[in-house]
Order: structure tokens, then C-alpha cells, then sequence
């Protein structure tokens, strides 16, 4: 038998982190835990090493073990050292798992090396663009995604050419406020924000999710990973979050992937692909899952799914300025700074500010996400609280 193949998993403490953890305890038997990273939550990472005692862990906004820590092996710390561990050669398995733009060091690093990476952090190939892909087809990485919707349209493309595609149907929960009239919109707080119908995910995802930001970064990571063009890319609501994204051929056939909502199997899949290893989910029930619904997206209540779009269109440097804005909009959001329909507000203004230019190099788009968060900051200052309805 093969020994396990080592695995690191950036953003070990996250939700998506704990998933995988929770897949690879299942399968000790094919994969074996080499690193772990976290950003601040040292406890938290102590207690992983422990349980699984890597080679190292990572504290990348840390530079200290915590007090008591009950693990002695080796702590390294830094930002960099997360990036050194996605091309550490002897592991060549990466999930990164980490959130918003600080992912796109690691997914480029893991690429190059020529790892298989298990990609949930969606945001680092949306803002990276013909970068990752680059690195992907240099460094002859594998890029494998984690995401649900893009997990699914993988399986049901099988080895098909996307010449045979007529277009693929991304579905989307809707969110917590799918059904919300619009003009409830202004007294949304943020724990209404954070509960989300279906999936149980980090902060930022779920107010992506409350906003539809994230289906906005779902389609242009269509777009990248299958090469799709964007008038082929369509979302349709479905709130049982059971079937995961749809397929339609040329031929007239749609294919789609099912099952309840567990980002485990879809992580699973990212991990052991094309193999499809055992599993102990609750098989899918045709009748007791009836009917499964689908509704149209209210694309005209939920304006960042519209400006995410049109960045991903625009191409460049656009999805990295809407990314920018849209991290420090959320991060404002959820500390009462600024009101829900502020959010779609502090982005436009950014995206309007911030021509797009076609991206030159990682640099460039490091500068170009500073030079958008700052402004966005600046801006956050003048923007109405929780609960306001002014314009900026
Ligand atoms: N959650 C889901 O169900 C789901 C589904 C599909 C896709 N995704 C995507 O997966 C990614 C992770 O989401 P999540 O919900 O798992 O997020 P999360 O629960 O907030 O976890 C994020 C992880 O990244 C670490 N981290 C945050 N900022 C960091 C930084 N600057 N440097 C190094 N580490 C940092 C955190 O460490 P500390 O907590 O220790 O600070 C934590 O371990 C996101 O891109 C999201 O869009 C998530």
C-alpha cells in the first residue's frame, strides 16, 4: 500500500480548515497531516498540532507560542513562512484555506511548485486572474477547486472539452435575505447577516453570501477555471443548496451534481481526485428532498452580484479593486461602521476611482489591492453606520 500523502492546510483554525481536518481523520489512511497554519488563533492552533502532530505549524500574525501550549514541536511565524510552507517540496498536497486577498502569495507559491491544490480560497484566483493560471500551467500544479459549485461543475464535465458546453448554471442558496423586500434592507444588522440558511462558513463568506458578492466571485471563478466566457455563466437560486451547479451541453443534456450541503465531500474530492474514496454522508433522497426548487436571482436588490461581475468582465485589475473594497466594506460592516447597503456603495465608488489597467506582475497587484483598501478606509470614514441609508 502507498504511504499517505502529506498534506498542509493553510487556515487550519477556519471553518473550511476544521472540514478538512474532520475528511483527512476519516482517511488517515491515504493522507497524513505534514503542516498546519493559522493567523491569529494560537490556542487554537496548539491544540490542532496535538491532535495531529505536523512537522510544524505556522502563526502567521503571531510571534509566540502560547502560554501552557501543550504541543512541542516546531512553531514558525510569519506571513512568509505560510507562503514557504505552500512550496515546501515535501508536501504535496495544499488546501488553502485562508481568506480574502492574503491567499494569493500561497496559491501562486503552491502552483509553482507544482502542487495539487485544493483551492477554497476563491478570491486569490479572482484577483490573480491570468497570474494563477500562469503559474498553474509553469509550475504544472494542479488546481483542484473547493467550492461547491465549481467541485460540481468539474465532476459533471468529466473529460469533456468546454467546446461541448452550451453553458454551466451556478446555484446559489440566495442567502439569508433571499427573501427580504429590498426596502428591509436598511435595518439589517450584521448577526442577521451571519445567519445564513444553509451553510455554516466564516464571517466574511456569509456577508459575501448575505450580499451575493460571493456569487459575483463564484462566476468569475467559472470563468478562470473552465474557460468559460461570461454570456456562458448563469446563476439560478436554489435554497436547499442540494443540487450544487448544473452542466448543459451542446446536445441539449444537463448534467448536475447532488447532495446535501457539507463542504466535506466537496474537500474530499479536492484531496483524492479522479479516485473517489468512501464516505459516510447521508445518501441523497430523491423523495424526501422533493421538490427541489429553483428561483431567479434578484439581481436588482443585490447590486454587488451585478458589480462583480461587470469587474470580472472588465478583467485587469477590476476584480482585485472589487476584492479590496469589498474586505475592508465587510470588515466595516461587521463592526457597525458601516450599513449593509453601504457595502455595494464603498465598492462601486472604488471601482469608479480605480480605472482597470491590465495586470504587469504580483507587485502590481499587491499595490493595486493597497492603493483600493486605503481609499476604501478613507472612505469608510465618511459613509453612514449600521442602519443609515445616506449615500457616500
Ligand atoms: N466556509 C465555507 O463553507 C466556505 C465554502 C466555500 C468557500 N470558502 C472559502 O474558503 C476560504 C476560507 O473560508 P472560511 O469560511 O473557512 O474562513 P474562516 O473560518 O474565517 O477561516 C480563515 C482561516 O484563515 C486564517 N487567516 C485569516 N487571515 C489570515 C492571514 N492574513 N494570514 C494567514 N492566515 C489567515 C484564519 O486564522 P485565525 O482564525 O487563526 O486568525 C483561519 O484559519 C474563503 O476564501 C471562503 O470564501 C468557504
Amino acid at each position: 500500500m502507498k504511504p499517505p500523502r502529506r498534506v498542509v492546510v493553510l487556515g487550519a483554525t477556519g471553518s473550511i480548515g476544521g472540514s478538512t481536518l474532520k475528511v483527512v481523520a476519516r482517511h488517515v489512511d491515504r493522507f497524513r497531516i505534514a503542516a498546519l497554519t493559522a493567523g491569529r488563533q494560537a490556542e487554537a492552533l496548539d491544540r490542532l498540532a496535538a491532535r495531529w502532530d505536523p512537522d510544524y505549524v505556522v502563526l502567521a500574525d503571531g510571534a509566540d507560542r502560547p502560554q501552557g501550549d501543550q504541543w512541542n514541536g516546531q512553531w514558525r511565524y510569519g506571513r512568509d513562512e505560510v507562503k514557504r510552507a505552500a512550496a515546501d517540496p515535501s508536501i504535496p498536497i495544499v488546501v488553502n484555506a485562508l481568506v480574502g486577498f492574503a491567499g494569493l502569495e500561497s496559491t501562486l507559491a503552491a502552483l509553482e511548485a507544482g502542487k495539487r491544490l485544493a483551492l477554497a480560497n476563491k478570491e486569490s484566483l479572482v484577483v490573480g486572474g491570468e497570474l494563477v493560471l500562469e503559474a498553474a500551467a509553469a509550475g504544472g500544479g494542479e488546481l483542484l477547486p473547493v467550492d461547491s459549485e465549481h467541485s460540481a461543475i468539474l465532476q459533471c464535465l468529466g473529460d469533456r472539452p468546454t467546446a461541448e458546453v452550451s453553458r454551466v448554471i451556478l446555484t446559489a442558496s440566495g442567502g439569508p435575505f433571499r427573501d427580504w423586500p429590498a426596502d428591509r434592507f436598511a435595518a439589517i444588522r450584521p448577526e442577521d447577516a451571519l445567519a445564513h440558511p444553509t451553510w455554516s462558513m466564516g464571517d466574511k463568506i456569509s456577508v459575501d453570501s448575505a450580499t451575493l458578492a460571493n456569487k459575483a466571485l463564484e462566476v468569475i471563478e467559472a470563468h478562470l477555471l473552465f474557460g468559460l466566457d461570461f454570456d456562458r455563466i448563469d446563476v439560478v437560486v436554489h435554497p436547499a443548496s442540494i443540487v450544487h451547479s448544473m452542466v448543459e451541453f451542446r446536445d441539449g443534456s444537463t448534467v448536475s451534481q447532488l447532495g446535501y450541503p457539507t463542504m466535506e465531500v466537496p474537500i474530499l474530492f479536492a484531496l483524492s481526485a479522479p479516485e473517489r474514496l468512501s464516505n459516510e454522508f447521508r445518501a441523497f433522497d430523491p423523495v424526501g428532498a422533493s421538490p427541489l426548487e429553483f428561483e431567479r436571482l434578484r439581481r436588482e436588490d443585490f447590486p454587488m452580484f451585478e458589480l462583480g461581475v461587470a469587474a470580472g468582465r472588465s478583467g485587469g485589475t477590476a476584480p482585485a479593486v472589487y476584492n479590496a473594497a469589498n474586505e475592508v466594506a465587510v470588515r466595516a460592516f461587521l463592526s457597525g461602521r458601516l450599513s449593509f447597503a453601504g457595502i455595494p456603495k464603498l465598492v462601486e465608488m472604488a471601482l469608479s476611482r480605480m480605472p482597470a489597467t491590465p495586470v504587469e506582475s504580483l507587485e502590481h497587484l499587491v499595490s493595486v489591492d493597497a492603493e483600493a483598501r486605503s481609499r476604501s478606509i478613507e472612505s469608510v470614514g465618511t459613509q453612514p453606520a449600521t442602519g443609515g441609508e445616506k449615500t457616500p
